[in-house]
C-alpha cells in the first residue's frame, strides 16, 4: 500500500468532475447540468500549485489544460471503476462530480419505441465517496461537495459529511450550478468557513486549494500562496 508523501512534499490529488450518465436505452440517458467546470479547476489550480493532480471527468465539452490528460468516465459505474483504481496511489480526493443517485433499472437494448406513457423504474446507485471510507488509509484525506436549496443547506451539507464519514464537505447554493461566481461553505466537524464572496470558480479553487493545504494536508509545501482570499467567516 502506498505511504502518504513525506513532511515537505505535495499532496499527490485526485479530482472528479462533471455529470455521470445511466443509460436508458441504446440512444438514452439520464444525467444532469454539471459542466465540471468547478472540478477542472480545482485540478487546473492544483497543478499549479505543483500538486501531482489526476483529473477524472465525465462527458463535457468543457475545455481542460492539455498537461491534465483527464481519465474520462460515463457512468457511476464506470466512475467507481476509476475510483477504484486510483485512490490508492493518491492522498486528497475532492469529489466534485455530479453522481447520478438513481439508474434505469432495466437498461432497454436498441432503442424504446413511443407508445404513450411511460413508466420509468430507477434504482439507487452505489454511494462512491461512502464507500471509498471503508478502503482509505487513515491519512487519506475525503472532501466531498453537497449543492443544495439554501434554507437547509447547512443541515444537509453536514448530515452528508457524517453520512459519508468525509473529512469537509463543500456546501453550495443550487444557483451555483450555472453561475459564473461561486457562495459556498466549506463546513468540516468543527468549523463552517465562508469563501470569498462571489468568487469566480477559478478564485474558489485557488482558495478551497489553500484551506485543504493549511487544515487537511500537514507537512506539504506551499508554493503558489493567494492573495486576499483568506475570508474565514
Ligand atoms: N456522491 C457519490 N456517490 C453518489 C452520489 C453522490 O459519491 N452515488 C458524492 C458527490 O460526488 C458529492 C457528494 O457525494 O461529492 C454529495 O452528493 P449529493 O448528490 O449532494 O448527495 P447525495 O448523497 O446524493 O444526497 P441527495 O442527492 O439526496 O441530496
Amino acid at each position: 500500500m502506498p505511504l502518504s508523501p513525506p513532511l515537505g512534499q505535495h499532496p499527490r490529488l485526485l479530482v472528479t468532475a462533471g455529470p455521470t450518465r445511466e443509460p436508458l436505452d441504446s440512444v438514452r440517458y439520464l444525467s444532469n447540468r454539471s459542466s465540471g467546470r468547478m472540478g477542472i479547476a480545482i485540478a487546473e489550480a492544483a497543478r499549479a500549485r505543483g500538486w501531482p493532480t489526476t483529473l477524472l471527468l465525465g462527458p463535457v465539452d468543457t475545455p481542460v489544460e492539455k498537461s491534465l490528460d483527464p481519465i474520462r468516465f460515463e457512468t457511476t459505474h464506470e466512475l467507481a471503476q476509476r475510483l477504484n483504481e486510483q485512490w490508492p496511489t493518491h492522498d486528497v480526493l475532492i469529489m466534485a462530480a455530479a453522481v447520478s443517485d438513481h439508474r434505469p433499472t432495466v437498461v432497454q437494448e436498441g432503442k424504446m419505441h413511443h407508445e404513450g406513457d411511460m413508466l420509468l423504474t430507477l434504482k439507487p446507485t452505489e454511494d462512491l465517496l461512502a464507500s471509498l471510507a471503508e478502503r482509505s488509509r487513515p491519512d487519506q484525506v475525503r472532501i466531498g461537495f453537497a449543492l443544495e436549496e439554501p434554507a437547509t443547506m447547512v443541515d444537509r451539507a453536514r448530515t452528508k459529511l457524517q453520512a459519508k464519514r468525509l473529512d469537509a464537505i463543500v456546501a453550495n447554493p443550487l444557483s451555483t450550478m450555472d453561475a459564473e461566481t461561486v457562495n459556498a461553505m466549506l463546513i468540516d466537524a468543527t468549523s463552517i468557513t465562508e469563501s470569498p464572496a462571489n468568487a469566480t470558480k477559478v478564485e474558489f479553487a485557488r482558495w478551497l486549494l489553500e484551506m485543504v493545504a493549511a487544515r487537511y494536508s500537514p507537512g506539504i509545501v506551499e508554493t503558489t500562496p493567494v492573495q486576499g482570499l483568506d475570508a474565514d467567516a
